[in-house]
């Protein structure tokens, strides 16, 4: 591996993101000693502000996104100490040349770019760099999503990048791959003798993934109005904990290998129609409700007019290659559910023969179940038939639990902000957790069947009362099929 890139040139330093996680991540790297000597972190926004006005903000917002027992001021002032900001925007030539004389001196060192704007600018912005000579073999460049808003808009963002960067300096950046429960489904899979022979169609019955947020439009109304739940959350997020459940075992834990097989398990997915999504999809949109004790109002509310643009959804996937035939995927997500909560549900088949009465019938006895709790708790829950203790002629079982918390097996280890592996794989220019264009594509060729599906079958969006897991659609979505989700 080469060494780590000495300078961090962040776009967008002065958005919502660069405050909650990147400064963050950046001041818990630093405090831990894990940033290169002599790193330097050079902010840009549009703002005109100086070195000084900019610390300033740093300092002050750092405490509001940091644990309490993490603050410490010594640390604040050493990473304000290593950061300076440049006001940058786009098509601005004499900005970006005062851009590369912040940087003058250090690019053989290696610079990692950061774009944390909206997507209109990363072409923008790389060309803007290219210009001013801030480009070498040794730069690398990260970019936040949302990657376009379909394969079409996807592949001009590629290409406008492409054009200046190889694809192994590009880190397209999903955020779920920087937890460590993400992290750990590979563990979990390819760690253990155990799991991996039942891994497949003849041991799992189907297979679930929610991911569940209580909070609402949180004043992203320009940004997630017309992009809606689909985009963002299924297409990054789901798709890549759908794709580290289904994929092949890697050869390696290396970049090419893990990606390889995640693009093969995506490309196998089954394309959408028009007839499809009235069976195999639930659009949805929050009214007004309560979460969590709270009354709240509705999406329309919020937004102040009437929209179709989904908060929630419900899909039935299929992968269709060896292991997965016949096993659906049922997939949901949404905002203004009842609990905050993403987890994994593999729902494994009766056993064969059930020597406890015929079928089973009046025994108890269930399929195992394995649940891995991804946030806000980090388990690992796998249900498991026991005999229930007493005399009786007839055994009865029951269902027990085998449990893992995370949290309490790896207790006095913290936990990090994803962010903080992220930022440290980027200056390492370690790939194997960023997305590869393929990768991108593969997850767009998906989404765009669904949308099109859902334009020419006329599909609008379903109403349901906050603090609901999605419309009554979404329980007969899978009901239909014999199963329930697991809430
Ligand atoms: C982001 C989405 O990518 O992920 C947000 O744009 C969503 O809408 C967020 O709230 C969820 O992330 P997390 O880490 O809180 O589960």
């Amino acid at each position: 591996m080469t060494e780590p890139s000495a300078t961090f040139l962040l776009f967008g330093a002065t958005g919502d993101l660069a405050h909650r996680m990147i400064f963050p991540s950046l001041y818990n790297l630093l405090a831990d000693g894990l940033l290169p000597d002599d790193f330097l972190v050079v902010a840009s926004g549009r703002s005109d502000l100086s070195d000084e006005a900019f610390r300033a903000d740093i300092r002050a917002s750092l405490p509001k996104f940091l644990p309490a027992d993490r603050h410490d001021a010594a640390v604040a002032d050493r990473l304000c100490a290593i950061i300076c900001y440049q006001p940058v925007e786009a098509g601005n030539a004499d900005q970006f040349a005062a851009l590369a004389r912040r940087v003058e001196g250090r690019l053989d060192r290696g610079l990692a770019v950061y774009l944390s704007t909206p997507p209109s600018l990363f072409a923008p912005t790389a060309q803007g760099l290219a210009q001013a000579g801030i480009i070498t073999p040794k730069t690398r460049i990260a970019m936040e999503k949302p990657i376009g808003k379909d394969l079409a808009s996807s592949k001009q963002v590629n290409d406008g990048i492409g054009a200046l960067f190889a694809e192994d300096q590009i880190f397209r950046v999903d955020h779920y791959l920087g937890k460590e429960t993400v992290q750990n489904l590979l563990a979990l899979r390819f760690g253990n003798v155990m799991f991996e022979p039942l891994w497949n169609a003849s041991a799992i019955d189907h297979v679930q993934i929610t991911v569940g947020e209580t909070v609402g439009l949180e004043g992203r109304v320009s940004y997630y109005d017309g992009v809606g739940a689909l985009r963002d959350m299924v297409q990054n997020h789901v798709l890549q904990i759908l794709s580290i459940i289904a994929m092949e075992p890697p050869a390696r834990m290396d970049p090419t290998s893990v990606r390889d097989e995640k693009v093969k398990a995506l490309r196998s997915l089954r394309p959408m129609t028009a007839e499809t999504v009235k069976t195999h999809s639930v659009r949805g949109q929050y009214t007004p409700g309560a979460v969590g004790g709270q009354i709240v109002t509705g999406y329309a509310d919020e937004l102040g007019k009437p929209s179709d643009t989904e908060t929630f959804v419900a899909l039935k996937a299929h992968i269709d290659n060896w292991r997965w035939q016949g096993v659906p995927f049922y997939l949901r997500t949404g905002k203004r559910m009842p609990a905050r909560q993403s987890e994994i549900l593999i729902q494994f088949k009766p056993v064969r023969h059930s020597i406890f009465g015929r079928d089973g019938h009046g025994s108890g006895l269930e399929p195992n179940t394995l649940i891995i709790r991804l946030q806000p708790e980090e388990y690992i829950r796998l249900l498991i038939m026991s005999k229930r203790p007493g005399l009786e002629r007839q055994v009865h079982l029951d269902e027990v639990s085998l449990d893992v918390s995370l949290t309490a097996a790896f207790a006095g280890q913290r936990r990090r902000i994803a962010y903080e592996r992220l930022l440290l794989d980027l200056l390492a220019g370690d790939q194997t957790l960023f997305v590869r264009r393929d990768e991108v594509e593969a997850q767009w060729t998906w989404i765009d069947s669904i949308i099109d599906g859902w334009k020419a079958a006329g599909m609008k969006v379903s109403p349901y009362a906050s603090g609901n897991w999605g419309p009554s659609s979404a329980i007969a979505l899978i009901e239909r099929d014999g199963a329930s989700w697991h809430d």
